[in-house]
């Protein structure tokens, strides 16, 4: 179950990572496909957060590899992973108060053109050129996410399903070739999740690769190409949804646990 592609746009080999006694991540290794939508699921605390905060240099592995388009990036800083082409939303929203959704948006485009927001830069042309590009950039950003009416609101003031929305506008900002989503869909009612996954297969269709975390099996069903399944840190099964869905360590797993929380 350890064998990696090793062509994949983002492969991990051998991650481990604990906190304590605990062992969050165990010894996991998994590719994904450039072009694809690439699903990791499993119970709470399986180590799904962990594995993205291990990804973008939140957390350095106490052991394994990260490697991006064939490049090592483990433990590289977080500012330095997004330039890389991987960007994330947050399990918990992120978002400032005091901005709105146009200026947060905006600022994801700072991430990748270097933050150049000191006020001498103001009088060069490139600078404005640049701004002038980047605000350009965001318009567009929020056409497509649907978010354009409700540029100028504060960010944190709009409905839950249209802060994530933000969340994502402002990752898509930084230009990813890889988007990293952790339960995108968490609190989201039937409708908001219906048209959050439709967005996701959008952004998908314009040739970005996308590794969305779930904990419900039956969203990411008929999303995504291939799915990993995590349980204590371990990789339990991987495949297409098909095969997961009857895999009978996987039925175990979600079975035993939603017994217990029962
Ligand atoms: N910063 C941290 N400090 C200590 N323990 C942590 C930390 N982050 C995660 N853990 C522990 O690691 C395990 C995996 O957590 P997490 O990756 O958040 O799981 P998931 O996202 O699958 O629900 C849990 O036991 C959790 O309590
Ligand atoms: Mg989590």
């Amino acid at each position: 179950m350890n064998n990696v592609n090793s062509d994949g746009i983002l492969t991990i080999k051998n991650l481990s990572k604990s906190f304590g006694g605990i062992k969050a991540v165990n010894d996991l290794s998994f590719s994904i496909t450039e072009g694809h939508i690439h699903a990791v699921i499993g119970p709470n605390g399986a180590g799904k957060s962990t594995v993205f905060n291990l990804i973008t240099g939140v957390f350095m592995p106490d052991n394994g590899e990260v490697r991006f388009k064939n490049r090592n990036i483990t433990s590289m800083r977080t500012d330095h992973v997004a330039k890389a082409g991987i960007s994330r939303t947050f399990q918990n929203i992120r978002l400032f108060p005091e901005m709105t959704v146009f200026e947060t948006v905006l600022m994801g485009t700072y991430l990748i053109t270097g933050g150049k927001v000191f006020p001498a830069l103001f009088l060069t042309k490139n600078f404005r050129n640049n701004e002038k590009a980047a605000k350009e950039r965001v318009e567009e950003i929020l056409h497509f996410v649907g978010l354009w009416d409700m540029r100028d609101e504060y960010a944190a003031k709009l409905s839950y399903g249209n802060q994530r929305r933000v969340e994502i506008a402002r990752a898509l900002a930084m230009n990813p070739q890889l988007l990293l989503l952790d339960e995108p869909t968490a609190g989201m009612n039937p409708q908001e999740t219906k048209e959050l996954m439709d967005l996701f297969s959008l952004v998908n269709k314009q040739g970005i690769t996308i590794l969305i975390i779930a904990h419900d099996m039956n969203l990411v069903n008929v999303l995504s190409d291939q799915i990993t399944v995590i349980n204590f840190g371990e990789k339990l099964a991987e495949g297409p949804p098909k095969m997961i869905h009857n895999h009978p360590a996987v039925i175990e797993a979600y079975m035993g646990r939603a017994e217990a929380n029962a």
